[in-house]
């Protein structure tokens, strides 16, 4: 099966983002035209070091390229100061030098920590990543940022430093839960909403065989997704318009984030999910998209067997108000106003500061006694 190529056109910190089956197996031949000497250091985690490590370093090996490793606990508690100093230090330890590469192997928690630690190693090493999660392929591990969290607020600590390659291995997705597996594919889901309506209806059709395993309706899948990714990013590598189109349901993502401690109740693409209903939702309230948009998003989301109203999480959560506060903890807050990224249709995203605050907590208010109800 045929492996797509997507490029991130950067100038000088261009690279490629390879999509498809066996490229870990391949990571060899892959990576070997960046090293100057035939070896790598690998940061991993538990789980992927169980399922997949042996296979990466044998697929350098067949290459001739010798590898070190490091395995970290699994888990978001890990992008922390702890783990970062500790890699950092093994970093310096295992004599990783400045023309050296070193291999991110993991979902997404991986991917900012090991990006962050070869932002500052020696002011900057070349990192390749390896994502494992669908979140990690279509997301995180494209587009350099790069961090840790903060007790204040997630990926509050960080650095832009692009990686040099991504290899998503499709393959590797087999492997994943399927909660895991669908929280991922709401940030597939994401890009149709903010940009592509086409995308969207092709994932209205083909979205159950994406989450089945069909691998070329996968590889479709990370493709259009990294590619659309790949043309925010290259317009707005530093987030300062465009690229905050890709927070689209995140405003409302951190603060059910936040009011459920980070933990298993709701996952990060979850809560995407849910928030690109709500902010479709609002849209059609604020009189920006019609009626029917937010329900056919609903609609896809709940055909996925997703996680689509505030009463698919677990446990209780805190009223309208307490959660209007916590989005208020948001990055995207400049001059203490909330910015949203909301839709004047499926496909047509936009950033705004202009929302009523009684609006979203009516909304919020709406939302949660559904819950209830
Ligand atoms: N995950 C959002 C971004 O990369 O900008």
């Amino acid at each position: 099966m045929m492996t797509e190529v997507v490029h991130v056109d950067l100038g000088e910190r261009a690279y490629d983002v390879h999509v498809g089956p066996g490229l870990v197996a391949q990571a060899g031949e892959m990576i070997a035209p960046l090293l100057r000497r035939p070896k790598v250091a690998i940061v991993t985690d538990e789980n992927v070091a169980k399922l997949h490590l042996d296979a990466l370093v044998e697929g350098l090996k067949a290459s001739g390229i010798t590898s070190v490793s490091l395995t970290l606990p699994a888990g978001e508690a890990t992008k922390s100061w702890p783990h970062f100093e500790r890699t950092v230090e093994w970093l310096l330890e295992e004599r990783i030098e400045r023309s050296d590469v070193i291999v991110a192997f993991g979902g997404g928690v991986i991917g900012d920590l090991v990006g962050f630690a070869a932002a500052v190693v020696r002011r900057g090493i070349r990192f390749v990543q390896i994502p494992t999660s669908l979140l990690a392929q279509v997301d995180s591990s494209v587009g350099g940022k790069t961090g840790i969290n903060a007790p204040q607020g997630k990926n509050l600590i960080g650095a832009f430093h692009q990686p040099s390659m991504v290899l998503a291995d499709t393959e590797v997705l087999g492997t994943l839960a399927e909660r895991d597996f669908l929280a991922g594919y709401g940030e597939v889901v994401k890009y149709g909403l903010l940009g592509d309506v086409d995308f969207f209806q092709w994932l209205e059709t083909h979205g159950p065989s994406v989450s089945k395993g069909d691998l070329s309706a996968r590889i479709r899948a990370v493709q259009h997704s990294v590619s659309m990714k790949a043309d925010i990013v290259v317009r707005d590598e530093t987030e300062q318009g465009d690229r905050a189109l890709l927070n689209l349901g995140h405003t409302f993502c951190h603060a059910l984030e936040a009011a459920t401690g980070y933990s298993d109740r709701l996952l990060h693409g979850e809560g995407v999910a849910i928030g690109c209903a709500l902010a479709f939702e609002l849209s059609a309230r604020m009189g920006l998209c019609s009626q029917e948009d937010p329900s056919r998003v609903r609609a896809h989301l709940k055909d996925m067997k997703m996680k689509v109203d505030l009463s698919d999480i677990e446990g209780d959560l805190p009223d309208e108000d307490a959660l209007l506060n916590l989005m208020g903890q948001d990055k995207k807050v400049v001059d203490c106003k909330l910015r949203f990224v909301l839709a004047k249709g499926i496909g047509e995203a936009f950033v705004t500061s202009d929302v009523d605050p009684e609006m979203v907590k009516t909304l919020l208010r709406d939302a949660l006694g559904t819950r209830s109800g």
